[in-house]
């Protein structure tokens, strides 16, 4: 996820820099600038976050009426100044900024280079303006070149395009990532969502799919890419700037709730060659380590390992790794962070490698410490996180954890083609299930109504889902500080089973796995000192149904993937109890979003 903007305006140079600052949710480990001043174009671009890159730069330097800018989130190539956007062709005429994803950069790159371009970062965005020059030197125009070149990409792309061959125009195209323009009384403009133009505009139509869209002084003119020409149909946007930050949603959290069908799609199309390398590496004693949330996606893996490819994985607190004193010769340990900056995990990692283990990271954040200190790592595709909860990185670390034990199993041969193929296809149902769920949230909220005047909580249940069950009090106690703790069902009447009164709230995780009919045991033991039941069941499960206060039904689906189902209800519960309780979700009370302290 990437921040685009353009204009076409006066004052251009402070209001790209304004634009992009808006956009710095979407991408902040470098940005960058192109404006056309006369027959030149300027360009600006570094590594960091806005603030550094605006005290950096010479503003004698930046001026012109049209120009694009870009805040990056890296995806191919660590984030660096060559890797920073706009990228240009080798005349240097052509800027483009991209947000999305190519898939078939390697080829076309290939080619280009055995055609003479010179290429200078290791990003996919770079072929658009070397593939538009190409064409270019076959004789097309600007505009043809650039349909030629949009047709030959496969992947999302949402790009805006300036050149000095036509300087008077932004070209944009926007296919799967999202893209909006508008027009005001002082310009034109282009942005990856509403509020960056809002200061400039209201008056915005949102890039329908596959559509080419050319940016002049006071008009703005639509085709697709055989160009047919369309009419701009524009829209007054009457929502307060705070609000479209969000989306439309009044909170972060919520709004990445409902990020995580599109997070988990994204995560599932990880390259192989990533989990590949990864895979290769685990040998020996194999320790998934991290912290919170992170450590919570370690427990529930170190389940699935033993069910899927009957492999022992040890899960490990981060903070505690150091003083557990294991055995890490021949090992290798696969650390969990969804910031890469966790102070405890990265001090596990570093005395994990002062052992000699293999480190494999899994980080949300590509350009982090953790993924500078792995021998292999995996970026999950959430985007970035804003929210202090962790939700949908939550989701997508247990995705790329299980697309890892995938082609472990297939790489050592526990698993076979088929039964690989098979557990993959089944994977790429959870988006759809998720927002199976999603278009539910009502009922969960209707239930948080209920339950938010608690103040105690156990979140119950077994085998994977004894982390689900972590998780969910985890998301309860830290945002709605209602007292929760998470249990393994079987462990509760050893002891947490005494503070258990009338009307104290139970949450069993019970999907119908293997654990199911034992923790019907569970839940019958509660009830029978007056607990209220809140169930999270497998859709149609009668039984569940009946012996439970409440419940909400997940779509029926193999074991390996209710861990991440169960979440989801447990995340809306969590959520609305927060903001039924008058708190903000998204700041948390002594929480910060990357704890960068031991
Ligand atoms: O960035 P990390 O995944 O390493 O962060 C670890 C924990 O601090 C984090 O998961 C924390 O528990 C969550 N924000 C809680 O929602």
């Amino acid at each position: 996820m990437c921040g685009i903007f353009g204009c076409l305006c006066e004052g251009a140079p402070s209001i790209l820099l304004q634009g992009l600052k808006r956009l710095e949710y979407r991408g902040y480990d470098s940005v960058g600038i192109a404006l056309i001043n006369g027959k030149d174009l300027v360009v600006e671009k570094n590594k960091g976050k806005i603030d550094e890159f605006i005290s950096g730069l010479d503003e004698a330097r930046l001026k012109g009426e049209i120009g694009v800018g870009h805040t990056r989130w890296a995806t191919h190539g660590a984030p660096s100044k060559e890797n920073a956007h706009p990228h240009l062709d080798c005349s240097k005429r052509i800027a483009v900024v991209h947000n999305g994803v190519l898939e078939n950069f390697l080829q076309i790159k290939e080619e280009l280079v055995r055609r003479g371009h010179t290429f200078s970062s290791r990003t996919d965005s770079e072929v658009i303006p070397h593939l538009i020059e190409e064409y270019m030197n076959e004789g097309l125009t600007l505009k043809d070149a650039l349909i030629k070149s949009m047709e030959r990409v496969k992947g999302s792309a949402a790009i805006a395009v300036i050149s000095t061959v036509e300087p008077n125009k932004i070209f944009c195209y926007r296919r799967e990532s999202p893209l909006i323009v508008g027009i005001g009384d002082n310009g034109v403009f282009c942005a990856s969502d509403i509020p960056a133009i809002m200061p400039y505009t209201r008056r915005v139509m949102v890039v329908p799919e596959d559509r080419l869209v050319i940016l002049e002084r006071g008009s703005i003119h639509v085709e697709d890419l055989k160009g047919v020409t369309y009419e701009t149909e524009f829209t007054e946007i009457t929502w307060d700037l705070e609000l479209a930050e969000k989306g439309g949603y009044p909170h972060f959290m919520i709004k990445e709730i409902f990020e995580q069908p599109r997070a988990i799609r994204d995560t599932l199309k990880i390259p192989t060659v990533f989990l590949d390398k990864a895979a290769r590496l685990m040998r020996g004693r194999i320790y998934l380590i991290g912290s919170g949330t992170s450590y919570h996606a370690c427990l529930s893996t170190s389940y699935t390992a033993s069910a899927l490819i009957d492999m022992e994985m040890r899960p490990v607190i981060s903070s505690e790794f150091a003083d557990a004193l294991l055995s890490l010769e021949d090992s290798t340990v696969i650390a969990v962070s969804q910031s890469g900056e966790t102070a405890d995990t990265l001090n596990a990692v570093k005395h994990a490698k002062s052992k000699g283990a293999r480190i494999v990271g899994i980080t949300n954040t590509l350009g982090s410490s953790i993924t500078t200190l792995s021998d292999a790592y995996i970026c999950t595709q959430s985007g970035p996180e804003i929210g202090v909860a962790a939700t949908k990185t939550f989701l997508t670390q247990l995705v790329a954890l299980d697309l890892l034990l995938l082609r472990l199993g297939l790489i050592s041969g526990k698993l076979s083609e088929p039964e690989h193929d098979l557990i993959t296809k089944e994977l790429s149902n959870l988006p759809g299930m998720v927002e199976q769920i999603l278009s539910r949230s009502n009922r969960v909220k209707d239930l948080a109504l209920k339950y938010s005047t608690k103040e105690n909580a156990f979140f119950l249940g077994r085998g994977a889902n004894v982390a689900t069950a972590l998780e969910g009090a985890l998301k309860l106690k830290e945002i709605s500080y209602i007292h929760a703790e998470g249990y393994p069902a079987g462990e509760s009447k050893h002891g947490p089973i005494s503070l258990v009164e009338p009307n104290f709230l139970c949450v069993f995780i019970a999907p119908r796995d293997r654990t199911r009919d034992r923790i019907i045991g569970n839940i019958m033991e509660m009830k029978a000192r007056g607990a209220e039941v809140f169930s999270v069941i497998t859709e149609g499960d009668k039984e569940l149904k009946e012996i439970s206060d409440e419940y909400f039904e997940v779509p029926i689906s193999s074991e390996i993937l209710y861990p991440i189902l169960c979440t989801v209800p447990l995340q809306l519960l969590a959520y609305y109890a927060a903001t039924f309780r008058g708190f903000d979700p998204d700041k948390p009370r002594n929480l910060a979003k990357s704890v960068t302290v031991l």
